[in-house]
């Protein structure tokens, strides 16, 4: 069963062909309306959203299409104890296609071993959102022409902001790509991201804290948000949240053909003034992101026989993963498995989450 729970599921190809098919629908949207006649959406979202979960319902509704689903785990069967793999076993019998965000790292994950429909993950807590980086590499293909020879800056909270590594690792599969990590040192991007991405691919990289002095430098600058509902310690939060705060006067030292991207939800992040700038590309990224998931929908049922490309060996028993937002570490009847990230270290991953195994 094809299902997108990686950005790394989707080889270079086919991601141009989803920048071809969502360019074709942004002419013709008309040519579209009718494809998925017949086929239902299930929206299951643990967690809570705006755009991604409102961007898929309006794409398969412009895709003729149906919807069903849930916007809160209270609200869900989740709330009684019922497992993810049951709960991908159940909507499999209602629905052609599932997207499913999770506060727990790798549920979509177990959701696709279990169901029988393909499974798109909208959002993983602080791990991937591979259909944010769908409506990113749109925005920065229709703003720039191109996916290659950039420099791109990443600017906040590089831990959990789980857009910044779906995007690192969909850019790192392109040529000329020099990347500068923006964060308080608390929130420094995970070592998978650094290690196995970054060093693995050879992409050139910068850490540091100050974004005013990488700002000229950059073609694109991809803000986020401190994720504040991902600490465990809500001083620490206070203290970092306005790290970063992109204002009109700061961004007079960007280029006049810088890109401004952000995932959204904004806190206070990016000043409103900055949006009458023409280099404020985040709402667009909105917009694409609805043209991304129509082409993937569309793609994903008409591939679901096909198998995933990314299958890589597991290995199971003497290792352990103990990050406490891995699916694996709460529903404890799920297997642990993990694989071999860096064969000369040792180095292994959970399968779920990509945490270093004990
Ligand atoms: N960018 C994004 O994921 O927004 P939502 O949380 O509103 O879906």
């Amino acid at each position: 069963m094809r299902s997108l729970i990686s950005i790394t599921d989707l080889s270079v190809e086919e991601l141009q062909s989803l920048l071809d098919t969502a360019s074709q629908i942004i002419s013709d949207p008309q040519r579209f309306s009718h494809i998925c006649e017949g086929k239902k959406l299930a929206t299951l979202f643990f967690e809570p959203s705006t755009r991604t979960r409102l961007s898929f319902e309006a794409a398969m509704y412009e895709l003729g299409g149906q919807v069903i689903g849930f916007s809160s785990a209270n609200s869900s069967s989740a709330s009684k104890g019922e497992s993810v793999a049951d709960t991908a076993k159940v909507i499999s019998c209602y629905a052609d296609i599932i997207a499913m965000r999770h506060p727990l790292e790798g549920a979509p994950l177990v959701a696709a071993e279990n169901a029988s429909i393909p499974v798109i993950n909208a959002g993983d807590g602080g791990h991937n959102h591979p259909t944010q980086t769908l409506a990113d590499l749109l925005t920065i293909w229709r703003e720039k022409g191109r996916l290659s020879d950039l420099t791109v800056g990443f600017c906040g909270d590089l831990k959990y902001g789980r857009t910044v590594h779906s995007l690192i690792a969909a850019l790192s599969r392109y040529s000329g790509i020099k990347v500068v990590l923006i964060s308080p040192h608390e929130l420094r991007a995970p070592d998978y991201v650094k290690k196995d991405i970054l060093d693995a691919k050879a992409i050139p990289y910068e850490e540091t804290t100050d974004l005013e002095t990488a700002l000229p430098n950059l073609d694109i600058l991809y803000m986020t948000r401190v994720q504040r509902e991902r600490f465990s310690d809500s001083e620490e939060y206070e203290r970092l949240k306005d790290s970063y705060i992109l204002t009109a006067e700061k961004l007079e030292k960007g280029r006049s053909d810088l890109s401004v991207l952000h995932p959204l939800p904004r806190v206070n992040e990016i000043s409103v003034a900055v949006d009458k700038d023409p280099r404020a590309c985040y709402f667009k990224q909105v917009l694409n992101g609805k043209y991304m998931r129509m082409a993937l929908i569309m793609m994903l049922l008409e591939q679901k026989d096909k198998t995933q490309l990314r299958t890589p060996d597991y290995v199971t028993g003497k290792r352990h993963c103990s990050n406490p937002r891995c699916i694996t570490t709460v529903e404890q009847e799920l297997e642990q498995a993990f694989f071999l990230a860096d064969p000369e270290k040792e180095i292994y991953r959970c399968k779920y989450c990509e945490a270093e195994a004990e």
